[in-house]
Formats: structure tokens, sequence, C-alpha cells
């Protein structure tokens, strides 16, 4: 099946004041992407190609991050908020343009998943003129109520504000995800929405009744509420959020990987995760991870962009930041912080370490407390420690350095100069003994504490 033709319309127009926010709803993130960025995702894996992103005035941001996301995506302004069909059409310079289905979706709705929208699309091509996704709702309160005629298909939608009291008592409820066969099937029945309602809205709802007032053919494919929940306020967000995490630690676990604690384990949309990898508890991955094969993960370890290697491992405690770059079987321990480096194929820095702007060669040895210096309070420089080098505890590495294959450093040094290969290098103040001194200097306190 193929639906390149398709186009999605999203809206996301609304101010979501309830969020109390000073961005724009749909850039609240979930799982370390804009909620608007999992709604183009969802369309774009259902094979949906073309987006029409609509939004309010002044909000520029969304049709910016909209684009930057995919370049298939064109933006349109809303000026004012009549209602979703309103909406809908403030994107239909489209329309003409539009050669498959439409499918119209909310930018706050981020767990839609891609196989609803394929089954959305599978009804249209089986004959559907009209599609709409229903959910049973627990509590249906302030959602649209789907109505059937009496051979049991979609006759329309009632939205909460215009329901008689019968009518408020079904639970199958509007998404508001509805998809139609053509743009002209689209245009023809916004046409003719008027805004006679409780809200004076125009409402896309209407279009079912319209739909089926023209003889075509209205279906609803169902989903599970879950799926279709709309983010409004801070706590919604919060609850799609451990939805989401929910459905990535399930996937990581489906792919191989051991989760010791998933609840415990936080994800992002694009944390991709080998066979055979171990996560303990209280793990905190962000945006651009990539897990190979095999490498463990202890607990409480903080990690974004960047990269561990198969049997790589990390933790207690470890901090991966953006550009962190572990080999295969590279040991990096607790408390240790890794920025913009590579560390090479089986080198340890196993100890309250800072390594950044740095490459460490294979099977390399970086003591505790090593630290590479590498700002200087305008300008960041490398460092960069040769193959088997051995790093003293406890030793600065002043960028840019660089200490040879197989070099030694002492420990305590500060290293400013480069070291060459298989060379020792020492920095620091030579030691001094005096002997017999601690025992007399004891025997005398002794004596005067006696007087
Ligand atoms: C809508 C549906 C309702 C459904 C519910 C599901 C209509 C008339 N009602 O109601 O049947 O059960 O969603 O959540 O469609 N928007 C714009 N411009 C506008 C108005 C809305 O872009 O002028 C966008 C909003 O940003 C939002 C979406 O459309 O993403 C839905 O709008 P909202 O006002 O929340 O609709 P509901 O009243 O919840
Ligand atoms: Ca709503």
């Amino acid at each position: 099946m193929t639906q390149s033709s398709a186009l999605a319309i999203v809206l996301a127009a609304g101010k979501g004041t309830r969020m109390k926010s000073d961005l724009p709803k749909v850039l609240h993130r979930l799982a370390g992407a804009p909620m608007l960025a999992h709604v183009l995702r969802a369309a774009t894996a259902a094979g949906i190609t073309r987006a029409s992103l609509v939004v309010g005035p002044g909000m520029d941001p969304v049709g910016e991050v909209g684009l930057a996301l995919d370049s298939n995506v064109e933006v349109f302004v809303q000026p004012d908020q009549l209602g979703t069909a309103d909406a809908v059409k403030a994107a239909s310079p489209t329309f003409e343009t539009a050669k498959g289905p439409v499918i119209v979706l909310y930018g706050d709705t981020p767990l839609l998943r891609a196989e609803t929208l394929k089954a959305v699309l599978g009804e249209l091509e089986a004959g559907a003129d009209l599609v709409v996704i229903g959910f049973e709702a627990q509590d249906p309160t302030g959602y649209g109520r789907l109505l059937f005629d009496s051979h049991g298909r979609l006759s329309g939608i009632r939205e909460e504000k215009d329901a008689s009291a019968a009518e408020r008592a079904l639970t199958l409820c509007n998404s508001g995800i509805m998809a139609f066969r053509s743009a002209a099937t689209l245009s023809g029945l916004l046409a003719r929405i008027g805004n006679d309602n409780a809200k004076a809205e125009y409402y896309l709802t209407d279009a079912v009744a319209l739909a089926r007032g023209d003889d075509l053919a209205a279906r609803v494919v169902l989903s599970n509420a879950e799926e279709v929940l709309g983010v409004n306020s801070r706590a919604e967000l919060a609850t799609a959020e451990s939805l989401m995490q929910r459905r990535l630690r399930t996937a990581a676990m489906d792919n191989g990987a051991t989760l010791v604690s998933p609840d415990t384990v936080f994800f992002s949309y694009d944390t991709a995760i080998g066979r055979d990898v171990t996560i303990e508890p209280n793990v905190v991955i962000g945006p651009g991870v990539a897990i190979e094969d095999g490498a463990t993960i202890r607990a409480f370890c903080h990690i974004e962009q960047a990269s561990i290697g198969p049997g790589a491992s990390i933790g207690p405690f470890a901090r991966l930041r953006p550009g962190a770059a572990l080999a295969k079987n590279a040991h990096v321990g607790n408390f240790v912080e890794i920025k913009n480096s590579q560390v090479h194929e089986g080198a340890k820095v196993n100890h309250l370490t800072y390594i950044g702007d740095a490459s460490v060669g294979a099977k390399a040895n970086i003591g505790a407390g090593t630290i590479t210096c590498n700002y200087d309070g305008f300008a960041k420089h490398r460092t960069e420690i040769g193959a088997g080098a051995f790093i003293g505890s406890n030793s600065s590495l002043v960028a840019p350095v660089k200490i040879g294959d197989g070099a030694y450093v002492g420990s305590g040094s500060v290293i400013t100069k480069d070291v060459p290969a298989d060379a020792l290098a020492v920095s620091r103040v030579p030691q001094d003994e005096r002997a017999g001194w601690a025992a007399k200097v004891r025997a005398r306190r002794n004596r005067d504490k006696a007087k």
C-alpha cells in the first residue's frame, strides 16, 4: 500500500492557555521531542509525506519548528480561531495540488500511532469517503459524540454543547482525527459548514452529516483512548509522557534489552538500543543516543547525544554529554563526565574524571580524578591521549596537549607540554623527607601536654 500522495493537515492554532506557558503548546516536549514532531513522525511513518501545518497569528516558532522537522511541511496562518473547519480552510491553498486523501490531525495528540493512521487510509482505499477515528471514553465530557443511524452507519457528530441529554449519555467519541477521500471531497463539504451552533464556531465535525446527506460513505476507525489523548495542561503532558515512556520501555525490552527496573528508565523518542543491552535503575537518556549490543548502563547515569559501543559499560553515576563516543568495550566509571570526546576501544576512565574535547586512545588508562583542562575562559582546546597511555591519578592535562602512545604521566602532574610516546612525564614538587621528624615532634608535644 503506497500512500505517498496523502496530505496531512495538522491543526495547531490553539493558544493552549491552560499550559500557562510562553512556549506554544505543540512545542512542549515529550520523550525529548516537541509534541508536533511526534504527530509529524506518525504521519510520515504511515506513508503520509506532505503536511500542512495550521498555526495562529504570532506562532512563528511553531512554523519554524515544523519546517525544520520536515521539509515537506507548509505553514498556514489561521487569522482568527473560528473553529476546526475554519482552521482546515486556512490550509485550502494546498487542496489544488493535493492528489490523494486528506487527513486532519491535531498537533496536541502526540501518542497517535502510525498503525491507526494506516487503518484510516485503508478504509478510504476500501471505499469510504470520510473516516473518523473514534474511541470509547471513560468520561466523554467535552468530546463530540458519534451518532449512528438505524443501520448502524455513522450519521453525524454532536458536540457536547449542542447535545441532548440522551446524546450526552453516549460514550463513543470523536478523537478529532478525520480523513477524506480527496481534497475535492473535503472542500465540497467545508464550503457548506456554517456556525449556527452553541459556540458559533465552524465545526469540522459537521462534515459527517453533510457527507451522509450527499450519500457518501462515512466510517469509524476505533482507537484506544490513550492514543488520542489530547494534551491541554501540564498534568496531561505528564500523563502523555508516562504513556510514551511505557511504550519506549516495552519496545526496548521487545528488542532484547534488559531493563532491571523499567519504570525508572527514561528514553527519548529516538533512542537506539541493541540486543543484550542491560540498563540498571534510574537512568535518563536524552535525544540522540545509540547504545550498541551488549553494553551495560549501570544505575544513575545521564546520557545525551552520545554513542556507546558494543560491550562498553558506563556508570554507576556517569554522565555522557553531547559528542561523547565510546568505542567497543570502553569502560567509564562512577562520577565521570565525558563531553565531545572519543574513548577508543578498551580504554578505561573509571573514577571521578572529566574528559572534554579529547580523544582517549585504545586501551589507555585514565587514573582517578584526571581532568582535561579544555577551557581557558575564551576557547576550548583538545587533549589527545595516545593508545595504551597511562595517566596517573589526580592529573591535570592542560589543553591543547598531546600524550603520546604508551606514555606515562605521574600522579598529580599538571601537564602543559606534549609528552612523547613511551616517555614518563612528572610535574610535581619532589618529595622531601626528614628522618625521625614525626617521632621527635610527637614526643615533645606529649611532654608539653603532661606539664
Ligand atoms: C474537537 C472536536 C470534538 C472532538 C475533540 C477531540 C470539533 C468541532 N470538535 O473539539 O468533536 O471530540 O476535538 O479532542 O472539531 N484549532 C485550530 N483553530 C481553531 C480551533 C481549533 O487550529 O479555530 C485546533 C486546536 O489547536 C486543537 C484542535 O484544533 O489542536 C481542536 O480544537 P479544540 O478547540 O480543542 O476542539 P474541541 O472543542 O476539543
Ligand atoms: Ca480540545
